[in-house]
């Protein structure tokens, strides 16, 4: 027996001395490692997809399966119950369908499903809930795999295995992103939607300054569901969230930044961070905070999404609940149909926006030519007298320029109770591109008529709309060294510009529209506000200068800590750092690297 495990050691010794110092020409070659492809006469390499050799074998899939307990999941759109067939397979299924049609619009249940994307958009418009079986239903800009997570390890063999096989990896969360970051052709999707742990601690104690209340968020945490579990405690706690119920917490939004309805009052989402537990490109379980990994912590906070780690769970602060009020304020053809009268009333409510943060509160709007919708002013630590007394020059000057309108105010002994009143569920399936800017206070300081004038101009070329935040995150709080654009210390206006698209826009008519929503719909908004910024969450994939336009002076920080953690470059997401010269080339289709 001795004689066997001898020589048994002895082989396996001489086997990793062979395989450590094979002599250099059998190593494979830089070359042999690379998936070279030309594309427009330029030189790329690409990452693995279907068909090419150095896609994974069916067996690699097979282990991975295992490794990840049967979660492994080949993608099949929801919607191909609709269809007679499917890659193949029979899938139509009548009541099935009927599910997917009535659902398909509805913002939760979009993102309790596998890969779906709330902008269809993304999707290549791929497979959409039809009445003719007999169309076509493909893959589209889906992902070919997701990993249905459950666990931390999950994760990292989604991770391991896209870093092993150079593929695409595709982190998706909510599937919220309006531009398109939550899903990718050919890609391996993890899905980190179960990952729904909560735990709130009353009194932090480090590493770090911050001695209040905190709360660790699962991955897969979704606003409202943090907000009412906070509402639950005892004393209730309130947290930065988005406006929108459905958005995730610890994903995209605050990685990006994340501004909400308490934004202003305590800071951005990424202000609150105090330590996050993520799996880095490497494969590694790390801990970033203060005290450990402190430069891949300030990356998290508000360096982009899905670029420098995948995150299990963050902590962050949590504050005391307060009363607060609220506003609803609409001017619409139920008011006016003069259009004189409109921007007017429009312009009144815009210039006032300095005020409106520098007494802590955030508004939400919608813009549409000839329709404001106004809902809400959120007033935190207000009553019905205070919000009125605050927005008394709102009101003065509607009244005396005669600007018709309609206004109610409410109180709550909470921000939950108004949260929960006042902001709704929003849709999906909408089929557009995004852009916007950051007006800052300054910007609005010194040309709030101009800017006004920008948004109609933008609103004129779009022919679509905006989605209105009236934000100044740090009001009254301590300014966090972090990720995020400078400038958004000075914010005050935030506003998302939407261009919509046809259904069956051609490639041509997808980069015209592009070029469109650049230059004739965010053009004129950049112009009045020399001093602003954009939104890597809700901005413009085609954002000139994108490097500056969303990080400011932080940005060769961010570029440098990219290559530092991500150097193979096994996350990606557009614009974000680092990506400068990875390309998504063919259609909207292959991930590649230039040469
Ligand atoms: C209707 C609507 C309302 C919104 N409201 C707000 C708002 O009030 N405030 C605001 O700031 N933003 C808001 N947003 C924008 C939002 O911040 C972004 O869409 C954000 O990307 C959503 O993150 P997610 O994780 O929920 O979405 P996903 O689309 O699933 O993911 C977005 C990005 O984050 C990456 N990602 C997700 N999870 C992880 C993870 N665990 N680790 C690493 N990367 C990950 C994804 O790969 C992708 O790149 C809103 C968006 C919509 C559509
Ligand atoms: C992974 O394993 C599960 C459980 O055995 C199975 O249902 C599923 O189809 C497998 N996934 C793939 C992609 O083969
Ligand atoms: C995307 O859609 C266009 C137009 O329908 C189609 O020509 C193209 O093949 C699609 N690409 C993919 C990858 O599905
Ligand atoms: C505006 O026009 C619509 C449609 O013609 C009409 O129903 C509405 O009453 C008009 N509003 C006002 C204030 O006149
Ligand atoms: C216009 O405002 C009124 C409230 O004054 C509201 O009831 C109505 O729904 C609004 N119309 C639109 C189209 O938003
Ligand atoms: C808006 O602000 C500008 C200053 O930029 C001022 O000239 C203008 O009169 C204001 N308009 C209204 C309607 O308040």
């Amino acid at each position: 027996m001795l004689t066997i495990y001898t020589f048994m050691a002895q082989f396996y010794f001489q086997l990793i001395f062979v395989l450590l110092f094979r002599p250099l020409s059998a190593r494979p070659s830089l070359e042999a490692r690379q998936n070279l492809v030309t594309f427009g006469g330029r030189s790329y390499d690409c990452k693995c997809y279907p068909g090419d050799r150095c896609w994974p074998s069916v067996s690699k899939w097979k282990a991975l399966n295992n490794t990840v307990g049967g979660l492994l999941k080949e993608v099949v759109p929801d919607s191909a119950v609709c269809y007679n067939t499917f890659e193949g397979r029979p899938t139509y299924n009548a009541p099935a369908c009927a599910e997917v049609t009535a659902n398909f619009p509805g913002e939760q249940w979009t993102t309790d499903r596998d890969v779906s994307n709330l902008w269809i958009f993304w999707t290549n418009n791929t497979c959409l809930p039809t009445t003719n079986p007999s169309d076509a239903c493909t893959l589209g800009y889906y992902p070919e795999y997701v990993i249905l997570a459950k666990r931390k390890e999950h994760i990292k063999a989604g991770i391991d295995f896209a870093r092993e096989n150079n593929i695409r990896l595709v982190i998706r969360n909510t599937g919220h992103d309006f531009m398109g970051r939550s899903t990718g052709f050919g890609s391996l999707a993890i899905n980190t939607h179960n990952f729904k742990d909560v735990r709130f601690i009353k009194k932090y104690t480090g590493p770090g300054d911050w001695t209040g209340g905190a709360v660790k968020v699962g991955a897969g945490i979704q606003g409202r569901e943090l907000l009412r579990q906070a509402f639950d405690q005892s004393p209730k706690v309130a947290i930065v969230t988005g406006e929108c119920p459905t958005v995730g917490f610890a994903g995209g939004y605050i990685q990006g930044g994340g501004h909400g309805p308490l934004a202003t009052l305590h800071g951005m989402a990424a202000d609150q961070a105090l330590s996050f537990e993520v799996i880095t490109a490497d494969g590694a379980y790390r801990t970033a905070n203060p005290r450990e990994n402190p430069d891949l912590f300030w990356a998290l906070k508000g360096g982009g999404p899905s670029t420098f780690a995948a995150i299990v769970s963050v902590l962050v602060k949590t504050f005391p609940e307060i009363p607060s009020a609220g506003v609803i304020f609409r001017i619409n053809s139920t008011h006016t149909n003069d259009t004189e009268i409109f921007w007017k009333g429009f312009r009144i409510f815009h210039n006032l926006s300095n005020r409106y943060v520098d007494n802590g509160m955030f508004v939400y709007y919608e813009l549409f030519p000839g329709l404001l919708n106004v809902q809400p002013f959120v007033g935190p630590n207000m009553n019905a007298a205070k919000i009125k007394q605050v927005l008394k020059p709102l009101s003065d000057q509607l009244a005396s320029e005669n600007i018709p309108h309609d206004w109610v105010v409410k109180e709550f002994p909470t921000f939950f109770e108004l949260y929960i009143d006042l902001f709704a569920d929003e849709g999906a399936g909408a089929n557009m591109l995004t852009g916007g800017r950051l007006f800052t206070k300054t910007d609005i300081r010194k040309n709030a008529n101009g800017i006004v004038d920008a948004m109609i101009q933008s609103l004129a070329a779009s022919g679509g709309g905006f989605v209105g935040h009236i934000v100044g995150p740090g009001y009254g709080a301590p300014t966090v060294d972090n990720a995020i654009h400078p400038r958004w210390r000075d914010g005050s206006s935030f506003s998302i510009s939407i261009l919509n698209m046809p259904l069956r826009a051609t490639w041509d008519e997808k980069k015209a529209a592009e070029e469109l929503l650049t230059d004739q719909v965010d053009g004129p908004l950049r112009a009045a506000s020399p001093n602003g910024a954009a939104y890597v969450n809700e901005g413009n994939l085609e954002e000139p200068n994108w490097q500056q336009t969303y990080w400011g002076s932080n940005y060769p920080k961010l570029f440098d800590l990219k290559k530092k953690w991500d150097p193979k470059g096994v996350f990606y997401a557009r614009t974000t750092p680092g990506t400068e010269q990875w390309e998504v080339i063919d259609y909207g289709t292959r991930l590649c690297k230039r040469l």
